[in-house]
């Protein structure tokens, strides 16, 4: 069974096959470039690219598995969160190409989606699953495919919203966790962060702190790449520490770690250190793609979930929201 997966949500232009669960092809187009003058993602401009960018992906990914647009079996798109303009364009896209075929449309959630990657087959739930990327870090007790309690959520910025300002501030590149985890490489000492909400009862996370604490520590002047190690560690730091307290509040739970953040080394490294059950998903498949996309919609399928009404493409959906109407959310906020 084919599955055609698009992903539209922010700054890149996801195009991926499946075939029976398996990654076939997964291309993205990036958009780095695009944006990189403004120093954020201009969402204007992002739609209009999609727009341009898109057919020939999907054209593209059709000629690298050996299909044609007939051969597909099911078409699936992000339906949301994300920003709204960027969306459409993938979610209207896919639904139209649906609709000219005559093959079910499927609505996916971004967030399900980023889950659906790391999620490895045999892994049966219960499981925590900690959601880091650009603008999410959120954790979740899974409970079974499209059943999530929100156990935790960021108090301000997501960690990779977090990462991307301090590269920023360092003059490094867009997206910041890569660049920030490349310099940290190059270090020879490392600048100590504090570490946030140490003494927490709860399982939240907060950023914003760690930000400030860059811009007066880039004032005195240290060097970029002892910053940029220690801004790593702290930000890898509270992430584990508040995955370490849920682990043990819950039974030692295994955790999937999933979202662009999860393309991490010393995250991996540090999970696997403290002794935590951790599962990732493949690197390809951590930042947007489509082919998780596809995946998410191929395992509601096998799951036997119809797909749900499409209705509108959501710039704000809460994953907790997909429970069991697979919508429904309110219809408001911006932001990928
Ligand atoms: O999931 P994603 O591709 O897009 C969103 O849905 O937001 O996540 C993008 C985020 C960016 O903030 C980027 O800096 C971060 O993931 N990221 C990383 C790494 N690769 C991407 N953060 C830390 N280490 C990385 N290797
Ligand atoms: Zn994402």
């Amino acid at each position: 069974m084919w599955v055609l997966g698009i992903d539209t949500s922010c700054d890149d232009t996801g195009v991926g096959l499946v075939r029976d669960g398996e990654v076939v092809v997964n291309l993205v187009g990036s958009q780095v470039a695009l944006h990189q003058a403004y120093g954020g993602v201009v969402p204007e401009l992002a739609s209009r690219e999609h727009l341009k960018v898109l057919p020939v992906l999907t054209r593209q990914a059709l000629e690298a598995a050996g299909i044609g647009p007939r051969d597909l079996d099911l078409i699936a798109a992000t339906r949301g969160p994300g920003l709204i303009g960027a969306l459409l364009v993938g979610y209207t896209f896919a639904r139209g190409l649906a609709w000219a075929l005559g093959r079910p449309f499927y609505p996916v959630h971004h967030l399900e989606a980023h889950l659906a990657a790391a999620w490895p087959e045999g892994l049966d739930p219960p499981f925590l699953a900690l959601l880091a990327s650009g603008g999410h870090t959120h954790l979740f007790l899974v409970r079974g495919l499209g059943d999530y309690r929100l156990l935790g959520a960021t108090r301000d910025d997501a960690a990779g919203e977090a990462l991307d300002k301090v590269a920023r501030l360092l003059g490094l590149g867009f997206p910041g966790g890569p660049a920030i985890e490349r310099l940290a490489q190059e270090a020879e000492a490392e600048v100590p962060f504090p570490i946030p909400l140490k003494d927490q009862t709860g399982l939240d996370f907060s950023f914003s702190g760690l930000k400030t604490e860059a811009v007066r520590l880039v004032e005195k002047g240290y060097p970029k790449p002892a910053l940029a190690r220690g801004f790593q560690r702290a930000v890898v730091e509270h992430l584990a520490q508040v995955l370490k307290r849920a682990v043990e509040a819950h039974e030692g739970l295994p955790v999937v770690v999933a979202g662009g953040v999860a393309a991490n080394r010393l995250l991996r490294s540090r999970l696997g250190e403290l002794g935590l059950k951790a599962y990732f998903p493949p690197l390809a498949l951590a930042r947007d793609n489509g082919a998780m996309v596809a995946l998410a919609a191929w395992r509601r399928h096998r799951a036997g979930f119809p797909p749900p009404k499409a209705g509108g493409a959501l710039a704000y959906w809460p994953l907790e929201a997909l429970a069991l109407s697979h919508g429904g959310a309110v219809e408001s906020g911006m932001g990928c």
